[in-house]
């Protein structure tokens, strides 16, 4: 699969570059990064996105920190103020911590996670393409874009339709961000995978016609039971797959659960600018002063799953059982 990556490290120049997603599908634009306050500020703009992006992005921020000379308790800071919902970010800066102060030790970290997003996302594919086949619809942006690496739900997609068993993608446009219309679109475009794009409403009406044989969506943060945040939408998807007796999967690393919540109740669900909702690419949508309400996130409950595609394998219900057990937890 041709694969766009989302960032790419030029070491001798100090400069973590990030193609610019907010310009794609129509423009390519690559944006330097020299320093974690930089960092922070091109993940709170939605520069670079998706939970295990975020997480590397992070990562290379603290890197950042070290070359530019910023005190990294205030690099740590700002990246981890700069978006609350992906629990990937904050596994990512725990684990730079340990290397506070010491520039190779960062780099070398930084390194080995986004290695394993790609060699995580390897397995996940593989896994997630057995439970695939037919039409399937998906939600968001979960390809490379979205992770670094092969992507995750996406991923399970396009290897799923290499190996014959999927044969077409129905992608929602995923308002108010476009991430569907104009990443997900994007990228399937360039696997040569055959998709189709809708609007999120039209999903129920697909899927009463018979024209959905699964959905499977990428992940933000899961709790320990299986109830997770995704992006807003999610949960009507999963609903509606309910009701017309589609399996429903969320394929993750298990770097996106969160091991301190034992439900999704205390995950925090990101409110973004309500410009987001009344506006596309600048032109005004709604009346002059209208207001509007943009919650970025939203929760599905376990119950609504199917499966949960994981780097170790599928795990089905009870959930927190094959979690814990997947994370080595008692
Ligand atoms: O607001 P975004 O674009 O960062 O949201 C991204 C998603 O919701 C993805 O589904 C999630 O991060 C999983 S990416 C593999």
């Amino acid at each position: 699969m041709e694969r766009v990556l989302p960032f790419r490290f030029a070491e001798g120049e100090g400069v973590f570059w990030l193609l610019d997603q907010r310009r794609l599908p129509l423009e390519e634009v690559w944006v330097p990064v020299r320093t974690a306050r930089e960092m922070a500020s091109a993940i709170r703009g939605m520069v670079v996105r998706g939970a295990p992006a975020i997480g590397v992005s992070a990562a290379y921020g603290m890197v950042l920190a070290h070359l530019a000379g910023e005190a990294p308790e205030e690099a740590d800071r700002l990246l981890r103020a700069s978006r609350p919902t992906a629990v990937n970010l904050f596994h990512a800066l725990d684990r730079m911590k340990a290397h506070w102060g010491d520039l190779e030790g960062s780099l070398k970290e930084a390194r080995a996670l986004w290695r394993e997003v790609e060699e995580t996302e390897k397995a996940i594919s593989l896994h997630g393409a057995r439970v695939l086949r037919g039409q399937v619809l998906t939600h968001c942006n979960t390809g490379p874009l979205a992770t670094g690496g092969y992507g995750t739900a996406l991923g399970a997609i396009v290897e799923a339709h290499r190996r014959g068993r999927v044969r077409h993608v129905w992608v929602d446009e995923t308002r108010p961000y476009l991430q569907g219309a104009r990443l997900t679109a994007y990228e399937l475009k360039k696997a040569g995978v055959p998709a189709t794009l809708i609007a999120d409403s039209m999903a129920g009406f697909l899927m009463g016609k018979g024209q959905v044989d699964a959905v499977i969506v990428g992940v933000d943060r899961m709790a320990l039971n299986g109830d997770f945040a995704n992006k807003i939408g999610t949960y009507a998807l999963a609903v509606l797959a309910r009701h017309h007796g589609i399996p429903f999967y969320a394929a993750l690393p298990l770097a996106s659960v969160d091991p301190s919540l034992p439900t999704g109740e205390g995950i925090p669900l990101e409110e973004r600018p309500p410009e987001e909702v009344l506006e596309l690419r600048g032109v005004r949508l709604a009346p002059p002063g209208f207001p509007a309400y943009h919650p970025a996130f939203d929760l599905t409950p376990h119950r609504y799953l199917t499966g949960i595609v994981t780097e170790k394998g599928v795990l089905y219900p009870p959930f927190d059982e094959g979690l814990r057990d997947a994370l080595g937890l008692a």
